[in-house]
């Protein structure tokens, strides 16, 4: 009975959330108990993080200044929206989906937390925005096949199950001679100058030069639960832009480029974070893939 009574809690829920379809099939995919599993984990960390994601610089864009920085880098790679349609993969609160709706492509977002979801439509809501969010999984899309434009994920890439998967998903539901726009990061391993960054923080904290850290931070618990699916999804090394961009081709695009001058936005970002913080983003190995769906 309490089954039944959670199930139609959910569907109510969902469908009180303007522009929020649901997508039962995936739901049920999504298990509990003994086939709970790392997909389940991923998912469910993403929805305890969704209450204070857009707290964090690096998230939620925090200047006029960042806006503008993001807004040339999408131009950049994806030109004028002219109306276009547009999936923004993994959307989360949907800060990309706002960015790309800024510009005036016709956004869908796509995530697999309901938590996230919640965050999305409402804040697109309190915006006056018309964005749809759907429920689902970026690895198994229910769009048609070529159903968009252009196709855009943040911050997802770095934590696929499998990836060569989702790579052939999103070239699916791609119309021919659409964009794929990655926009990721290596976040496991540290370069040099990264390196050195934090030495100098250690150092300066211990000399009492440099209080301990500052801003929003992950509670201990979550951070640890970060980790320990780090250390057991695909890139568990680190997604680094050339591998990515190998396994883009593998999956079928062409006309692949590599950009990393992501500094204009860094920088903005910067200016809102703690100072070794800010330092280290701008020297991580951070990038955006275009890959093009050929058009046969
Ligand atoms: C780091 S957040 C990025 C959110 C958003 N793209 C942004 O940049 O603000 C990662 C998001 O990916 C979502 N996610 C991770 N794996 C997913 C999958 N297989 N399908 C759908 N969403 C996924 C999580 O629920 C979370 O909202």
């Amino acid at each position: 009975m309490r089954a039944v009574f959670e199930f139609m809690t959910w569907i109510v829920n969902i469908y009180l959330l303007e522009g929020f379809e649901a997508d039962g099939d995936r739901r049920d995919e999504m298990a509990t108990g003994a086939n709970y599993g790392l997909r389940d984990e991923i998912r469910d960390f993403w929805s305890e993080r969704a209450a204070s994601f857009d707290e964090f610089p690096g998230h939620e864009i925090f200047s006029e200044r960042e806006r503008r920085a993001w807004h040339a880098l999408i131009e950049r790679h994806l030109g004028e929206a002219g109306g276009r349609s547009a999936l923004d993969l993994a959307s989360g609160t949907g800060v990309v989906s706002h960015l790309l709706d800024d510009l005036g492509f016709r956004v869908t977002g796509l995530d697999w937390s309901e938590a996230m979801l919640e965050r999305a439509a409402s804040k697109a809501a309190s915006r006056d925005r018309r964005i749809t969010f759907r429920l689902g999984d970026a690895e198994r899309i229910i769009e048609a096949d070529g159903s968009f434009d252009v196709v855009v994920t943040r911050h997802l890439v770095w934590t696929l199950v499998d990836p060569a998967a989702a790579f052939a998903e999103w070239l699916r539901v791609l119309k021919p001679g659409g964009t794929l726009l990655v926009i990721d990061g290596d976040f496991v391993s540290q370069g040099p100058l990264e390196r050195l960054i934090a030495r100098l923080e250690r150092f300066a904290q211990r000399r009492g030069v440099l209080a301990a850290a500052s801003g929003p931070a992950l509670p201990g618990d979550l951070a640890a639960r970060h980790r320990s699916i780090l250390s057991r999804v695909h890139f568990k090394d680190g997604a680094r832009a050339g591998d990515v961009a190998q396994m883009l081709t593998d999956a079928g695009f062409a006309d692949i480029t590599i950009d990393r001058r992501l500094g204009p936005i860094h920088r903005a970002q910067a200016r809102a974070m703690p100072l070794t913080k800010g330092l280290a983003r701008q020297v991580q190995h951070r990038y955006a893939i275009r890959a093009i769906k050929p058009s046969d």
